[in-house]
């Protein structure tokens, strides 16, 4: 059969189309060590299921002979698919294309296909490998930024948003994936950076490479914009997929239920002895996290990160859940402005995608100190007091250790709606410490006493028979049961089963004030 001209032509356009900037660049971009728009998707996507749209549109610049130079689909490449048969929508930047560069026809692609998982309830992945603003197009791109960050906003707590930062990621264009959920980076070939190394020195004085100053280690211990790092491309879209495992496809939907074959009533006797005698030793709750969860798989976010709170995703007898734990193996899992801020976004994202709360307490109280309290550690623990209070989706506690002071209140305690709080025999829960609370309540005592290092003694043990054990709070009824270790995970996935038909709400508004 004679080849129809018109459908030549199509073919022709495709391949065109795919080219992207053209073999040269695309080998260079290759030589970086980098993977093109197109062979990303194909990585991330399940094969064979991505459709792409826009692959037709060329830019409508004249200034600087731009016209000269037109490529089919600009420098993004955009459309759906499904990871895991589950539909995505997935925009990737063509580094061969201008760098990459966003102008007015670029934001136009990247805000249709925002539009439609918006309006069809499903997540956006953004593959960012970008120069930035389209120099050439001039205010014309910023208004396409600004156009993106609205649409990000109006996006957020929706749907889920996850940014891939696979190359530069500078000035002003830093704030769409700063606005989306989760910013994943690749180390090595990725930077994030209001202004670059030479802008640094010349205002600063100071001299520090790209890596140095927004590689992928920089955003994921230091600055906490990240949450997580890969050492290579592949890896970072594969964290894409784990991701979105744990996660449902918006805010009116339940995060997907994975049965596995870990016994929900399974017992953990190694749990019995975890916590160390003595309470000023410290042990990695991580340990006990992952003999609680269904096989032993906890997916940690941003774990170089204010490393004395932990967070992160996994399941109890198939159910996602989004797990927060004071760490006593870092800074003996005191709450600080960092670790604070942490927890208090991650505790908003799992609210709004209806993704069940386990926190596990064991947290001496703030951190005290002049860099702390000038810092501003009220506003920080307020927004994690903040966030744990306005969450309505089923609330689990396990107090394994210490409950001391506000940080008491503030981990997901039964008066700020805690749905079940277990302790196990080891909490301690009470205003304070007993070497702190004998120095105040006994001063006088102590100053007159004969033997003021044996009174004291004396004075802690009887302070710490009385008050340093859960069972005053479970007199109350702020402890609903105290449970030996091993049990956890029946009674935590009991209780999370019970919850599953829970209702509350918090009163209408246009938006709460959270203390930013
Ligand atoms: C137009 C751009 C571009 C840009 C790169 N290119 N950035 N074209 N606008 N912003 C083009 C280059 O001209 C080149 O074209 C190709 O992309 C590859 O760039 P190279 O410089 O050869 O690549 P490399 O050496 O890897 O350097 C990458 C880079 C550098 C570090 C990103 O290109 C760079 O510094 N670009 C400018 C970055 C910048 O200042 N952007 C504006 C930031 S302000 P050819 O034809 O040679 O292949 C901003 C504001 C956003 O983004 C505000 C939002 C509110």
């Amino acid at each position: 059969m004679p080849e129809n001209p018109k459908i030549k032509k199509l073919h022709a356009l495709r391949t065109q189309s795919r080219l992207g900037g053209g073999e040269s660049r695309i080998q260079a971009q290759h030589e970086r060590g980098k993977l093109t728009a197109r062979e990303r998707i194909d990585l991330l996507l399940d094969k064979g299921s991505f459709r792409e749209v826009d692959a037709f549109v060329v830019h409508r610049t004249h200034d600087f002979d731009l016209d000269k130079q037109q490529y089919l689909g600009d420098s993004v490449v955009t459309g759906w698919g499904t990871i895991d048969g589950r539909l995505v929508y997935v925009f990737s930047q063509d580094f061969t294309v201008f760098g990459g560069s966003l102008g007015e026809v670029h934001a136009e692609k990247v805000c249709k296909i925002m539009d439609m998982a918006m309006k069809n309830g499903a997540p956006v992945i953004g593959l960012n490998d970008s120069g930035g603003a389209r120099i050439q197009e001039g205010v014309v791109s910023l208004g396409g930024y600004a156009e993106i960050f609205l649409r990000n906003t109006l996006a957020s707590g929706v749907i889920p948003q996850i940014s891939v930062i696979m190359g530069p990621c500078a000035g002003g264009a830093v704030y769409s994936p700063a606005l989306t959920d989760f910013i994943i980076m690749v180390r090595n070939s990725s930077y994030m950076f209001i202004t670059g190394p030479e802008v640094v020195k010349a205002v600063t004085h100071e001299e520090v490479t790209f890596e140095e100053l927004g590689g992928a280690d920089v955003h994921a211990e230091i600055s906490g914009v990240s949450h997580l790092s890969a050492d290579n491309e592949a890896d970072a879209l594969y964290l894409v997929r784990k991701l979105l495992s744990y996660i449902p496809q918006n805010n009116m939907e339940d995060p997907p239920f994975v049965p596995n074959g870990d016994d929900p009533l399974r017992m953990e006797d190694a749990l019995n002895s975890i916590v160390p005698e003595d309470a000023g030793k410290p042990y990695d709750i991580r340990e006990a996290i992952r003999y609680i969860v269904d096989d032993g798989i906890f997916f940690e976010i941003q774990e170089n990160y204010a490393q004395n709170i932990v967070i992160g995703f996994a399941r109890l007898g198939g159910h996602s859940v989004g797990i927060v734990a004071n760490q006593p193996a870092v800074l003996a899992g005191v709450l600080d402005i960092k670790s604070s801020e942490k927890a208090a976004r991650f505790v908003r994202f799992c609210d709004a995608f209806n993704i069940p709360l386990v926190t596990f307490e064991d947290v001496p109280g703030f951190l005290p100190g002049v860099g702390q309290e000038h810092g501003g550690i009220i506003r920080s623990g307020a927004k994690l007091l903040y966030a744990y209070c306005e969450a309505t989706v089923p609330k689990l506690t396990v107090v394994t250790r210490k409950a001391y002071g506000g940080a008491y209140d503030v981990m997901s305690s039964k008066h700020i709606r805690g749905d079940i709080n277990f302790a196990w025999p080891s909490a301690e829960i009470a205003v304070m410490g007993p070497d702190g609370a004998v120095n105040i309540i006994f001063r006088k005592e102590l100053a007159n006493a004969a033997d003021p290092i044996k009174k004291r003694e004396e004075l802690v043990q009887e302070y710490r028979e009385k008050f340093a054990n859960p069972y005053i709070a479970a007199q109350r009824g702020y402890i609903d049961d105290v449970i030996e270790p091993r049990e956890t995970r029946p009674r935590l996935i009991n209780a999370l089963e019970m919850l599953s038909n829970k209702r509350d709400t918090n009163p209408p508004k246009k938006h709460g004030c959270i203390p930013l």
